[in-house]
């Protein structure tokens, strides 16, 4: 088998083989071939082609003909493989616009044989003649017979001009401790870098809110205020129950599915609508389980109360939103609830415990961000909005004294309308209710635990702080930022008033001992601290303690940026393991510059990657911190798309190109990922960035950073696949107490 090339005597470069015994022809094995066409004047208008018989083109109609690539500023390439026990290939090169075909030349002399692996003639070089004109190009030939398993592991090195990886073999950890000399283009010298100069807007969409009171993005009530009327049926004299529930709940319309119109062998019905239902009713009624597989059909399953299918579309949003919008793990739990769990497993309510000032806003509004980023359909309900709306902005800390009747009543009162807004919306397809409020005393947690009998599942979860200083600073956060003193001008009055309100709730606090509970004491500093669970199981409140062990709200940034712009990003192939272009090496060196600025009074950041190349170069001038590699960090897998273009995929694979731009999100890739499998994949990533106190730098593709940015932006799943991410940005996020800031500084267009 021919391997290397040699010169003839017109010094053009030919497949040694040519020269042996035709070597390549053992048992038409699969053959890789490769071929290249030197050309140092194409300007990239007029481009060379390939065209010829099957297995190649199939055609010799010059519209159909195979443009190469550019290799290198002087080298054009097209390689394929020929399957086993191939025909004869014969072929011709064509120099012709990308796109039609004419003006179209082609090469002079006989047609190119390639039979059972070995080049038949001289190899030679191919003559274009344009009217007056005539042009020579050096063609340089390789057919080699590869094993599928050499195929698989060679190809990318065969893309990369066959120059072997410069990043192959690198510790998962590396650490470059000593300086780069005589870095080109990027160096330190060379490289101005004032951080402000590069400083960009972000996008009005983007987490640029930190400054916002996080119960503020809590949901929004949805009573205009006219009495709850749970709380009025419930007696706290006697810690009793009214039986009679008042229907708060308008009746909603339900379709129920007509079985004679069942689209054969699909399970899928059509529907009418036969009248109105309570959400309560509803729920009973349907116990058919939409899951969703992703794109195409919904497959419906078959009630197992009925021999009809039941599914209607109407009650699709319903039903689907008790499915949360992921995959694998996620997706496997919520199906798992729906069918094994009792009912108000379905439906969870995170109930915050704590004396004022003790994070459990923020608590709440990260929490309500995480899981939501996991796919789970999560609200954030915070009683104090309901307060403020009812009873106004001003009370004073006499409305929060434990001996005020008035004041115990209205408090229980507005915290009844949220509950019961919750509990509404879990009916009509919420799944996780984080319920913000003190609820600091066991009758309190009574009543709440009463509504949400047959309704949803309560957990506790209580927040301890016995650190003076950051109960201070809480405090002063507290005054600056809740609209309770926003019309307060006078910060010291404000301090006051709120310091005896802390002292009139400390009077009556009562620390949970009852039901499901997770309590969280001394661990907001992230050092340490205690965390006791109590009757918790399952996996969203596994998860949710998971993800509370190691959250914190130590100040810290965390930049994101994509590699250098690769190889393929010039050829506009996705996918694939390439190198950095020439631009992308310098914004690699630029990075390093920036880093070194941003971070250098910071010991113990580190710069994580993906194992792909383009990551780990780009990273590679930054010396002096800690790099890791990640596989969690890899693009998008798509699969038998790899290294195709997306105009090639919407020319050969139509359907795939369709369904893909119908639903970005769910659409998986022919043995690749989707979006949610990238999430999904994705997570344990979140929770160490949580975790980490000191600054990260990820250095990742478009897909991966769309995702973890959607998780500190708090935008929606449906949004992710189509953030943008443009190369050469860094993304700076700033984690802090009041939530999450952006910045984005642009080094390079
Ligand atoms: O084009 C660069 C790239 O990182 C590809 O490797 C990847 O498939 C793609 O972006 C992801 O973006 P999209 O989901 O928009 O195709």
């Amino acid at each position: 088998m021919g391997t290397g090339t040699s010169k003839d005597a017109d010094g053009v470069a030919h497949d040694e083989s040519d020269d042996r015994d035709g070597s390549l022809d053992q048992a038409g094995g699969q053959l890789y071939v490769s071929l290249k066409m030197e050309n140092y004047k194409l300007n990239g208008k007029i481009i060379p082609h390939v065209y010829g018989s099957v297995p190649l083109v199939g055609s010799w109609d010059p519209c159909k003909a195979l443009s190469m690539e550019r290799e290198s500023a002087s080298m054009w390439e097209l390689s394929f493989v020929v399957p086993p026990n191939h025909e004869t290939l014969d072929f011709k090169f064509l120099l012709k616009p990308k796109y039609g075909s004419a003006p179209c030349v082609i090469e002079e002399g006989a047609h190119r044989v390639l039979s059972r692996g070995a080049l038949q003639g001289e190899s030679r070089l191919a003559v274009f003649r344009n009217g007056e004109e005539t042009l020579e190009h050096k063609i340089f030939i390789k057919a080699d017979q590869v094993s599928p398993f050499d195929l698989a592991a060679s190809w990318r090195a065969y893309q990369e001009n066959l120059r072997p990886s410069t990043v192959r073999g690198i510790p998962d950890v590396s650490i470059n401790s000593a300086p780069i000399a005589g870095a080109e283009n990027g160096s330190s010298a060379s490289l101005e870098l004032d951080l402000e100069h590069y400083l960009v807007p972000a996008p009005s969409t983007s987490a640029n809110s930190g400054m916002v009171y996080a119960a503020n993005n809590a949901e929004n009530p949805r009573f205009t205020i006219t009495d709850a009327a749970w709380y009025n049926s419930y007696s706290f004299k006697d810690a009793s129950i009214s039986s009679d529930r008042p229907p708060t709940y308008k009746g909603i319309e339900v379709v129920i599915p007509d079985p004679s119109k069942a689209y054969p062998g699909t399970g899928m019905v059509d529907s009418k609508s036969v009248g109105t239902f309570s959400p309560l009713q509803r729920q009973d009624s349907h116990r058919g389980l939409f899951v969703d597989r992703g794109v195409g059909s919904p497959r419906l399953p078959k009630s197992p109360s009925s021999s009809t299918f039941t599914f209607d579309l109407k009650h699709e949003a319903a039903t689907k939103n008790l499915m949360p919008a992921a995959a694998g793990a996620v997706a496997a739990a919520a199906v798992a609830d729906q069918m094994l769990g009792p009912k108000e497993d379905k439906h969870l309510a995170i109930v915050l415990v704590g004396l004022p000032a003790r994070g459990k806003t923020f608590t709440a509004a990260k929490l309500t961000r995480y899981l939501r980023w996991l796919g789970h359909n999560t609200k954030h309900f915070n009683v104090g909005k309901y307060r403020r709306i009812k009873h106004g902005t001003i009370q004073n800390a006499d409305f929060f004294r434990g001996d005020n009747p008035e004041g115990v009543e209205a408090r229980n009162e507005v915290a009844a309308l949220a509950m019961e807004d919750m509990i509404a919306w879990m009916q009509e397809g919420g799944q996780v209710g984080i319920f913000d409020a003190t609820n600091s005393t066991r009758e309190r947690r009574n009543m709440l635990m009463k509504m949400a009998e047959g309704n949803c599942k309560i957990i506790f979860l209580e927040t301890l702080c016995n650190d003076k200083r950051i109960i201070e600073r809480n405090i002063r956060l507290k005054i600056q930022q809740s609209p309770d003193y926003s019309e307060q001008p006078d910060f010291e009055a404000g301090y006051e008033d709120f310091k005896s309100r802390l002292d009139n709730y400390e009077k009556v606090y009562e620390p949970v001992e009852e039901g499901s509970y997770i309590k969280m004491i001394d661990m907001v500093s992230g050092n340490g601290g205690q965390i006791q669970v109590n009757n918790i199981s399952g996996y969203l409140p596994g998860r949710i303690v998971f993800f509370l062990v190691n959250m914190h709200l130590t100040p810290r940034p965390i930049l994101l940026t994509r590699h250098g712009e690769s190889r393929y990003n010039v050829r506009s192939r996705i996918g694939g393991d390439s190198l950095l272009s020439d631009t992308g090496e310098i914004y690699s060196k630029k990075l390093s510059n920036f880093v070194e600025k941003r971070l250098k009074s910071e010991k113990a950041a580190s710069i994580w990657t993906s194992t792909l190349q383009r990551t780990i170069l780009t990273a590679g001038p930054i010396v002096g911190f800690p790099k890791i590699q990640w596989r969690a960090l890899d693009e998008i897998n798509s699969g038998v798309c790899d290294g195709m273009t997306y105009e090639e995929i919407k020319r050969n694979m139509p359907e795939e190109y369709e369904s893909r731009k119908k639903d970005k999100l769910r659409y998986r890739y022919p043995r690749g990922e989707s979006y949610l499998d990238v999430i999904q994949r994705l997570e344990p990533v979140i929770i160490e960035l949580e975790r980490q106190r000191a600054p990260v730098v990820v250095i990742s593709h478009q897909a991966v950073l769309r995702a973890l940015y959607a998780y500190f932006a708090d935008r929606p799943l449906k949004e992710i696949p189509h953030i943008e991410m443009p190369l050469h940005t860094i993304i700076e996020i700033q984690m802090g107490v009041t939530g999450v800031q952006e910045k984005r500084y642009k080094l390079m267009d």
